[in-house]
């Protein structure tokens, strides 16, 4: 007999409904929710929100990128995850160009054994060829059903748009969810190294060398691109109103498609680049780079009114010492920034304190949606019985100012250094193990399971408006002219 935990006299905040019950885990799922429930172990949740575990779809956990590799692992990740209410993370396989997918996922499943919570991958097509396309199926068959693509990266990672589309309708077969980093390659490496020529060198230039026109571009691009394919587009760290309003247009016009601003652009914006030490500027390089106000409103205003749909970290983390590589030349700094530990208590005070979103958008955007995009839903997201127990008591009184000095993160500083949250998890379950008890971080490193996913053939058959509207006819004619008159 295994012991129960029950957790009582909490309210229960789902991405639908909030009500008071309490909520019954036996064996890693919940087994029942309801009133006056009895269990072994008694978690108090007085004065708390019991609700789904945050699900990061987005993160690079010890990856091989510009030279380097991301310092924080699936160790100390998801220690960080954990510690800051997400109960889950979906990170990107990323086989080096010319690398067998399969091979690239060996890799993963290696790197991931010590995860304290449970994990998903996406899988990169980082270069294009018949290898690639016929490991595509039995990708899908290891239970990875996305597919992610660099439209920027140039003579890296990126893919061209010939490549792209063959990918696209690769997916579209396969019922699989094509995802991109929309940033325009070309027009960026073009504007950087003129950058360069005229000797603005230094981590400002980052920002200078990606407008958000190169987002809204490709965006749009890849939006048309998965319209002719007939597949459904789940488009990456949305940052700007360029880049929204085209996933705005084309969800208007019925098609299935997804944005995911982080955390980061929805908070910090790009004064962090401009008057700055080398370093502060230099930890906030990321792709696409942190935007003004006005880009910020937009996405926040997507998330209200349903147009975005889920909120990163893409967590990304590298030291000072790694981003100092860039000293000299921008284009060589490490691309990418954490915020595994801080995403949910960030959202909560800049979204729910502020009235933005309500306490169900949150649960939304940072847990339910992802798990319902990404097919794991009820399996994650969700507190139903039957439902794995990935669950957080969150304390709506409960403050901090994020720090590194406290951070789980291996890093040596934090984008958010010195922002003061209110509302952090009191509890959190992983599969029903303690993994945050009063605040106190106890993640068990090997404890995390891969979440194997289905490909959504359901979203994905449903094709899109173009081709609805124009099916392929091939038109017989008589009276053809003779050719060379
Ligand atoms: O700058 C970023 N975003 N680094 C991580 C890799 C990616 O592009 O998502
Ligand atoms: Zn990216
Ligand atoms: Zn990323
Ligand atoms: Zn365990």
């Amino acid at each position: 007999e295994s012991m129960t935990k029950v957790i009582k006299n909490g309210t229960v905040v789902t991405a639908d409904r909030t009500y008071q019950a309490d909520v019954l885990i036996d064996g890693g799922k919940i087994v029942a929710i309801g009133a006056q429930l009895d269990g072994d172990e008694v978690i108090d949740a007085t004065g708390c929100y019991v609700m789904p575990g945050g699900i990061d779809p987005h993160t690079h956990l010890e990856m091989p990128f510009m030279g380097t590799y991301s310092a924080d692992d699936f160790e100390s990740g998801t220690r960080a995850a954990l510690s800051g209410g997400t109960t889950m993370v979906v990170d990107f396989c990323l086989p080096s160009p010319g690398q067998s997918l399969l091979e690239a996922i060996t890799m993963w499943d290696n790197k991931s054994t010590r995860a304290c919570c449970d994990y998903s991958f996406h899988m990169a097509i980082t270069w294009w060829g018949e290898q690639v396309f016929n490991e595509m199926p039995e990708v899908v068959a290891r239970g990875i059903p996305s597919f992610k693509h660099f439209m920027a990266y140039k003579g890296a990672l990126m893919v061209d748009d010939d490549e792209m589309f063959s990918s696209f309708q690769r997916c579209a077969e396969l019922g699989a969810l094509p995802m991109v980093h929309a940033e325009n390659g070309d027009v960026v490496a073009q504007l950087s190294a003129k950058l360069l020529a005229e000797g603005n060198n230094g981590p400002e230039g980052h920002a200078y060398s990606r407008p958000p026109e190169v987002e809204g571009e490709a965006t749009n691009r890849a939006i048309m691109i998965a319209d002719m394919a007939g597949v459904p587009l789940y488009v990456v760290h949305t940052s700007c109103e360029q880049s929204h309003e085209a996933i705005r247009r084309a969800r208007q016009k019925g098609m299935r498609v997804f944005g995911e601003p982080l955390i980061q652009h929805l908070v910090l914006d790009e004064s962090e680049y401009f008057d700055k030490d080398w370093d502060h500027a230099a930890r906030r390089v990321m792709s696409p780079p942190f935007r003004n106000k006005q880009h910020q409103d937009s996405l926040w205003a997507g998330l209200s009114s349903g147009s975005l749909q889920c909120v990163a970290t893409d967590h990304c983390a590298f030291t000072s010492d790694q981003k100092r590589t860039g000293v000299g030349d921008f284009t060589k700094i490490p691309n990418g920034t954490g915020g595994l530990e801080d995403r949910l208590p960030v959202l909560w005070t800049f979204g729910v304190n502020t009235g933005r979103l309500t306490m169900n958008e949150f649960v939304a955007a940072t847990s339910t949606n992802i798990a319902k995009i990404l097919n794991m839903y009820p399996q994650k997201g969700a507190i139903l019985e039957g439902s794995d127990a990935d669950i957080i008591v969150w304390d709506p009184e409960r403050s901090k100012t994020i720090s590194a000095k406290t951070q789980q993160s291996v890093i040596d500083y934090n984008v958010f250094e010195g922002i003061e949250v209110k509302g952090l998890p009191r509890h959190v379950f992983t599969r029903g193990e303690a993994a945050v008890v009063d605040g106190t971080v106890q993640a068990t490193p090997g404890h995390g399971q891969f979440v194997s996913r289905e490909p959504n053939m359901a979203v994905n058959k449903a094709l899109s408006t173009w081709k609805q509207v124009v099916a392929p006819r091939k038109v017989e004619r008589t009276g053809i002219p003779a050719t060379g008159v």
